[in-house]
């Protein structure tokens, strides 16, 4: 496993496509918004937060509030719109969106896939189709060729287990599929993919290249019941760990998406929730970090936020978690934190409505208004480094 020399503590903020550029027609989720969201009288992506079109300005306000790390996706619907045919505008808009980075000496973190897939690839039978897997791995392939010397931290694949859990078990996402075998084979399919794009990366790439993982903190809520302790470790272990596994030998970085504790069983101190209906538990960060050191690799957090209407609470929900994280990283590797999201941006099947963003987005004049958090963010960066 090589190793990567350690550079200053990175603090940013996280994006991806789908959910902010706007446009994304080719895409799965486009589709699926249309024929079920819209009909049940949800909120469709539309043109998102115009950020394809703003982006300079977003890593501008980012960067002028004292961030140094951005975290984006590719969007492969916009890339090969196509089977085969590959969009060289559409490549050369995130040359220039990974150029601004740089420009800004911004750290680039650069998910390859963030959970929408071409309608194509969908159509073939998306990820457990053997096909479509062959044209991701050709993707990354060529991806990590484009855009070669110009990102810092490569994830392969942005939360495989929610994603098949979302889409394959509870039916909420495309392809809208509710069966406990095949989320688990998509699980292990993933994995394996995740390993060969791995393999792929290093044949074109000296930066790390890691993937960024949901962990979520079970925990008991009575510490004497035996039996809620075992479930409370079982799905510590299948949840957070297992994945990793998997793929073992094919990671440089753990990516920490984190948000949630869970409670297993009854009893014990309620935890306040945010917008989303998530604990908010900044303990459980911690254990969460402590539990990814033991893969004995560099720790970057990919993810962490809150949805509130209230930036006051979110300035208070990042303090936390940074505290939590400050503690953990005087004793482990870690090298960077990404607030979510550096805007209020389309949450998936949840909508404009929930809002995680340091940046509010009036989607009338697509006016960028950033919250006092972007800016407390931005102070807190300077006592991580
Ligand atoms: C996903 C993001 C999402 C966030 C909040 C993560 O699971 O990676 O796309 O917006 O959680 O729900």
């Amino acid at each position: 496993m090589p190793v990567f020399p350690k550079g200053p503590f990175v603090v940013g903020a996280g994006i991806s496509a789908h959910q902010t550029e706007g446009g994304n027609t080719f895409s799965d989720w486009w589709r699926f918004e249309q024929t079920v969201l819209r009909k049940r009288g949800d909120d469709v992506s539309g043109d998102a937060v115009d950020h394809w079109h703003q982006y300079a300005d977003d890593i501008g306000l980012l960067s002028d509030a004292g961030l140094n790390a951005f975290r984006c996706s590719l969007e492969w619907a916009k890339i090969e719109p196509k089977e085969g045919f590959y969009d060289q505008n559409a490549i050369e808009h995130y040359r220039h969106v990974l150029r601004r980075l740089r420009q800004r000496r911004v750290f680039a973190c650069l998910t390859l896939w963030h959970f929408t897939l071409p309608t194509w690839a969908a159509d073939h039978g998306g990820m457990e189709h053997p096909e479509v897997r062959r044209a991701f791995v050709r993707f990354a392939k060529r991806m990590c060729r484009e855009f070669e010397g110009e990102v810092d931290l490569w994830l392969t694949m942005n939360e495989p287990m929610v994603y098949a859990m979302k889409g394959y078990r509870w039916g909420e996402w495309p392809p809208g599929i509710r069966s406990f075998t095949r989320t688990w084979r998509v699980i292990i399919l993933l994995a394996f993919l995740h390993r060969r794009v791995y393999r792929v990366f290093k044949e074109c790439t000296h930066v790390p290249v890691g993937l960024a993982k949901s962990f979520i903190s079970f925990h008991v809520g009575r510490r004497h019941a035996l039996h809620d302790r075992i479930i409370a470790w079982w799905k510590n272990v299948v949840w957070n760990d297992a994945f990793f596994w998997l793929t073992i030998g094919s990671n440089d970085a753990i990516g920490v998406n984190y948000y949630i504790g869970e409670t297993v069983g009854s009893g014990g101190r309620k935890q306040p929730t945010d917008d989303m209906g998530w604990a908010i538990w900044p303990e459980g960060f911690r254990l969460a970090l402590l539990r990814a050191t033991k893969h004995g690799l560099p720790i970057y957090i990919t993810e962490n936020g809150i949805a509130t209407e209230d930036d006051g609470r979110r300035i208070v929900y990042i303090r936390k978690h940074l505290a939590a994280l400050k503690d953990v990283k005087e004793r482990a590797d870690i090298r960077g934190y990404f607030y979510w999201s550096l805007l209020d941006n389309f949450e998936w099947d949840k909508g404009f409505e929930k809002r995680f963003g340091l940046i509010a987005v009036d989607r009338s004049t697509m006016q960028r208004i950033p919250k006092p958090s972007l800016a407390a963010l931005g102070r807190m960066a300077k006592t991580m480094r």
